[in-house]
């Protein structure tokens, strides 16, 4: 009796829910912040042809995620979604025939709802049936979306509820049809804590609403992120929402991120392991905005296959620890990778400044050591640390840190601890306090 309560315990506790699928996060291309509604198979594929010209799949953006708007605004006789053959003249078929030819999985978007966001069918009360179209179609991936609700005497349910239909179907379609389940990544814009329940459904969860391409967009992100960053592990993970690297001067009103602002958007993202959809225009994408996109050393720890979880705050900064501050966000943060200690430093004003850290404030630093530092960004070795780093960083501006052992410290080094309290020669005098 007690071993059966135990496994029922456990099947309903808060670990990921590791199907095999979505161990990592996604990495890939996502056609809503680009282009709304405003495409046609065509011009999206000539998207992802400018992903495998840029080497970007071949970085690792292998997922390609049809966001709304590709269907026909009402559901044919038999209660099916019909894909807009204006936008798919040649079918959903064919197109995501022609993304595998260039080794891009494909993903597709649907509701909790009546409709999606958009307007065109939403799949609650028609979960097993869409699944079956999505599959059909080609697709292995779905975003969930949380739009044109029922009223409560409908579903008699909460947001959980509404999204564990579509996990089920998940389930029962897989073990039915002896197939891979599709991965599902929740968005029900953070409303009801999902990083809290979102691993038991899926494989990630957005945290918030709609990204915007400006920099208090992304402090507000990296602010709300900052609290629940521990909750990203394998197979379950925060989503900071679709990158807008690449949108400066792009969309309506125009995107305005600097290159710094960008870089630090792109290295939060990657290092708290969200998902990194690209969704700026890969046919004219700058230099620098492949320099960012095609960080090796940052992708790297992204797609760590040991390490799952990602960085996490160890001091806020500018504000006391634990401040909610949507313009001032968490500054210092530090994790563990295969690859060595990661930190990352942001500095959240709007003019350059000087910022300092101890080593052992990181739990992953050994006290009395020296490291070797690499810089992320410089991709290169940048000296030996001990103690402490101090970094000069430009307004909005971030440093993105690896660090590796490089043997003792000096002899004789003071303070004899790196924290100051309960620090005692070996009779028992403290040499602080
Ligand atoms: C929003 C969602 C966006 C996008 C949009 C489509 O609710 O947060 O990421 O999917 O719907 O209508």
């Amino acid at each position: 009796m007690a071993s059966i309560l135990l496994a029922v315990l456990y099947a309903t506790g808060t670990t990921a829910l590791e199907n095999g699928v979505g161990k990592l996060p996604a990495l890939g291309f996502n056609t809503w912040n680009m282009y709304q509604c405003d495409y046609t198979a065509e011009i999206l594929l000539e998207q992802a042809h400018a992903m495998v010209d840029h080497g970007l799949v071949k970085a690792g953006y292998d997922t390609f995620m049809l966001d709304d708007c590709y269907s026909l605004r009402e559901r044919d006789k038999k209660g099916r979604i019909v894909e807009d053959p204006e936008k798919f003249p040649k079918g959903m078929k064919h197109f995501t025939k022609s993304l595998s030819k260039l080794g891009l999985r494909a993903g597709i978007y649907s509701n909790a709802g009546y409709r999606t966001c958009g307007g065109f069918p939403g799949s609650y009360g028609h979960e097993a049936q869409d699944l079956e179209t999505f599959a059909h179609w080609g697709f292995t991936y779905l975003k969930y979306d949380n739009c044109y609700i029922p009223f409560d005497n409908v579903t008699q349910e909460n947001v959980y509820g509404r999204y564990a239909r579509m996990s089920d179907a998940i389930a029962a379609r897989a073990k039915k049809t002896r197939s891979t389940p599709f991965q599902l990544a929740l968005c029900e814009w953070g409303w009801q804590q999902p990083w809290i329940w979102g691993g038991r459904l899926g494989q990630s969860w957005r945290i918030g609403g709609d990204i915007r391409p400006w920099w208090s967009a992304l402090s507000s992100i990296i602010n709300q992120a900052s609290f629940i960053a521990s909750e990203t592990r394998f197979h379950g993970r925060n989503d900071l929402d679709i990158l807008e690297v690449g949108n400066t001067d792009q969309g309506t009103p125009p995107g305005n991120l600097t290159y710094d602002q960008a870089k630090s958007h792109f290295t939060a993202w990657a290092l708290l392991k969200s998902p990194l959809l690209i969704s700026s225009d890969m046919k004219t994408a700058t230099p620098e905005t492949l320099e960012i996109l095609e960080n090796s050393d940052i992708l790297k720890i992204s797609q760590d296959p040991h390490v799952g979880e990602g960085i996490a705050p160890f001091r806020w900064g500018r504000n006391p620890d634990y401040t909610w501050d949507p313009d001032h966000p968490a500054e210092y943060w530090t994790g563990n990778s295969s690859y060595g200690v990661v930190f990352m430093v942001l500095n959240t004003e709007d003019a350059p400044r000087q910022m300092t850290f101890n080593l052992t404030e990181s739990w992953a630093i050994r006290a009395g050591r020296l490291y070797d530092v690499y810089d992320l960004w410089a991709h290169k070795k940048t000296g030996t640390a001990y103690r402490n780093i101090s970094l000069e960083l430009p307004p909005h501006g971030v440093a993105a840190l690896l660090l590796n052992d490089a043997g003792p410290e000096p002899e004789g080094l003071e303070p004899y601890c790196a924290g100051y309290w309960q620090c005692s020669f070996p009779n028992g005098t403290y040499y602080s306090n």
